[in-house]
């Protein structure tokens, strides 16, 4: 039977195509991860990473400038602290004075109406690299908790709008919560890396920080007792439920790209916006592909973004947000 329903008639042509397109990004689907180091003048480029660079706050300051007027409205802090600053309890991460706390201060005197997310987790501060305090080769739970609520407080009085805990200690959004209505930031958010996978592709990330774990009897050599394993699925809906109980007002899937399945579940099972990141690794590989001329870097760079938006991302931490924003 010749068809009478043809699919191919709604991509004719540009115009119909457009018209019929069932996901569309933009500039406001992203958070601009964006790592701050000491010093002056310093715009380093990461090796792992190429073309994204570690800025010192004058630099931080010329950066979200140049991202506000892109329409690129929310930004994500990272900090690479000096060595001499570590320790096993993240100590420098209370400093209200950190690097942390003066580039949440640069960023909204830079930009005020910037939407400031902060990293909370031990590891740039941590002497082992671990993102909690390290005990007889354990990762203490409670105790890591009570510390990432204090450092939430911190970058609360400094102005973040919103905290983003990245180390999956358990109960932590509750104790984060509980501390910042304590302190009276009723209105500080949480953004809650609710099912963060042990996975490879933090590895570019970790140069940019020098933050991954140190090679040392007595500490664990990896994440896997407190990231999840990349094997289970049932475990992210679980850990998401909890989170937003505890009080996230949204949640993530991370890494981006192998996960969009858990992304997509997540999506249907729970009701407050979802973010993805599509992280360091996911980057370094396409920019190496690119590289090497074997693919095109634009268009797969959108199609991985469309891919992550149309599995049900509301929010895309990504580091083409630039390079994306300019194609749009
Ligand atoms: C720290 C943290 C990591 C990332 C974000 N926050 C690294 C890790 O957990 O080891 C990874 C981001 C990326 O790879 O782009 N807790």
């Amino acid at each position: 039977m010749y068809p009478l329903i043809r699919n191919r008639r709604l991509r004719t042509s540009e115009a119909i195509r457009s018209l019929v397109r069932e996901t569309i990004l933009t500039p406001s689907d992203f958070l601009v991860p964006l790592f701050v180091t000491e010093g002056k003048g310093i715009k380093d480029e990461i090796s792992s990473m190429p073309n994204y660079f570690r800025l010192s706050l004058d630099q931080l300051e010329k950066e979200v400038k140049e991202l506000w007027s892109m329409g690129l409205g929310s930004v994500l802090l990272f900090v690479k602290v000096p060595e001499n600053l570590k320790d096993n309890k993240g100590t420098e991460a209370l400093n209200a004075e950190g690097l942390m706390q003066r580039a949440i201060k640069t960023v909204k005197n830079a930009c005020p109406d910037m939407l400031v997310m902060t990293d909370v987790a031990l590891d740039p501060y941590s002497s082992y690299g671990h993102d909690g305090i390290v005990a007889n080769g354990q990762i203490l739970n409670d105790e890591s908790a009570e510390l990432l609520a204090e450092m939430s407080v911190s970058h609360a009085a400094a102005g973040a709008d919103f905290v983003a805990p990245s180390d999956m200690m358990d109960g932590r959004i509750l104790t984060i919560r509980e501390a910042l209505e304590d302190e009276g930031f009723i209105n500080t958010g949480i953004m809650s890396y609710s099912a963060k996978y042990a996975s490879a592709f933090y590895g570019p990330f970790r140069d940019a920080l020098d933050s991954a774990p140190v090679d040392q009897i007595d500490v664990p050599k990896d994440k896997s007792t407190y990231q999840m394993d990349y094997a289970n699925r049932f475990e992210a809906i679980r850990e998401t439920q909890m989170d937003i109980e505890e009080g996230a007002d949204i949640v993530m899937v991370k890494p981006g790209l192998c996960y969009l399945d858990i992304v997509r579940e997540i999506k249907n099972e729970v009701d407050v916006p979802v973010a993805v990141y599509q992280v360091s690794g996911e980057y370094a590989m396409l920019k190496a592909a690119a590289e090497k001329g074997w693919l095109d870097h634009d268009a797969v760079m959108i199609e991985q973004l469309m891919a992550m938006k149309r599995a049900g991302a509301n929010i895309i931490a990504s580091y083409f947000a630039k390079d994306a924003v300019k194609l749009m």
